[in-house]
């Protein structure tokens, strides 16, 4: 098995970014396991049953646009409530995780059941306030005019529905490395990601 990144945590926490960091830092892949929720939502929305929809995931769908939106999110996160459709999507997580010399997956149960033998697992959070002050900043710069009070409870509800489920709910795994970016800019938050792969690998 090459050696393995897990990375789990909130929406808007600096995931993806410290995620894509490590990646290229270390020359690993990288997947962001958000986008196979995301594509199967989307295809909920276009009509599809949800394990349908799992199931008949191709990798352009990952490509394809529009799967950033509020809508498409809500819609992710109610698929991924549906034992059935991740267990459809669990086999092409850990196929990405064997091939290439090392891997980073992000998403919300990596280092608890997609990879729970990663070599490490990191846990980004922040406050559920500033993670929403982060997501409005960047939907206005956008052009999106949605308020604060709108997107706070958002995240609020996908991480009550995230951590809340029965099946691979959202936690930091009892060995996982906890990051919380709350107070700490992008550059510090990847500098202690690097740094706790650097102690292992
Ligand atoms: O990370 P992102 O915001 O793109 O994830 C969208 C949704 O997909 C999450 O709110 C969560 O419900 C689901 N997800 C999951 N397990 C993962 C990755 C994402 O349940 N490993």
């Amino acid at each position: 098995m090459p050696f393995t990144v897990a990375i789990d945590g909130p929406a808007a926490a600096g995931k993806g970014t410290i995620s894509r960091a490590v990646a290229a830092h270390f020359g690993f892949r990288h997947l962001d396991t958000g986008l196979l929720y995301r594509a199967t939502g989307a295809r909920v929305i276009a009509g599809e049953e949800p394990l349908a929809a799992a199931q008949a995931l191709v990798p352009e769908d990952l490509d394809r646009q529009g799967l950033r939106t509020a809508a498409v999110a809500d819609a992710a996160s109610k698929v991924a409530a549906i034992p059935e459709v991740r267990a459809a999507l669990l086999a092409f997580q850990r196929q990405f995780a064997r091939l290439g010399a090392g891997a980073v997956l992000d998403g919300r149960d990596i280092g608890t059941v997609v990879c729970p033998e990663a070599e490490v697992k990191l846990f980004v959070t922040a406050s559920p306030e500033i993670r929403a002050r982060r997501r409005f900043d960047e939907l206005r710069a956008d052009g999106d005019d949605t308020d604060f009070e709108t997107v706070l409870a958002d995240v609020r509800a996908r991480d009550d529905r995230d951590a809340g489920r029965a099946d691979a709910p959202m936690r930091a795994a009892e060995d996982a490395v906890v990051i919380d970016t709350t107070e700490l800019d992008i550059d510090a938050a990847v500098a202690r990601a690097v740094e706790a792969v650097s102690a292992r690998y």
